[in-house]
């Protein structure tokens, strides 16, 4: 089990949260926001490069939660569901929407938010996580 690594970035108006340890590297931010999301510069999320507006839509199609965000005059809070839905990713990941609580095989218990990516290939190195390897690897279901 890896790290809860976590780095922010903020316009002022809103704070873009990337956890690298859940990212399962789809492309679709630099795809996306190029302008905002470039995994050649350092850092590597500028958000300079949009509105509050476009870095908000951006996050919002972060498939494995790696991207969030917030409001900084809000603070960090809980989303306001507590429904959970479980969608299987074509030729991918388990991807939970929803707050849940991971209890891994050592006992450790972590608490997750939005998304998370569940290996289902069995290669990822960063188990029970999705990392992209699945990806990589051209796995299919
Ligand atoms: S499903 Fe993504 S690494 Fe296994």
């Amino acid at each position: 089990m890896s790290a809860n690594i976590s780095k922010e970035y903020t316009n002022g108006e809103i704070t873009v949260v990337w956890k690298p340890n859940t990212c399962i590297h789809s492309e679709k931010c630099w795809r996306g926001l190029p302008g905002v999301f470039n995994p050649k510069s350092k850092p590597w999320i500028q958000v300079e490069g949009a509105t509050a507006e476009e870095l908000i839509a951006q996050v919002e199609k972060c498939p494995s939660g790696a991207l969030t965000w917030y409001r900084n005059s809000e603070g960090k809070q809980k989303p306001e569901s507590s429904e959970v839905k479980i969608e299987v990713f074509p030729n991918g990941p388990v991807r939970i929407h929803g707050d849940v609580e991971i209890t891994h095989s050592n006992g450790a218990v972590e608490q997750r938010a939005k998304i998370t990516a569940l290996c289902r290939c069995g290669h990822s190195a960063n188990k029970p996580y999705c990392d992209g390897t699945h990806k990589k690897i051209e796995w299919r279901e």
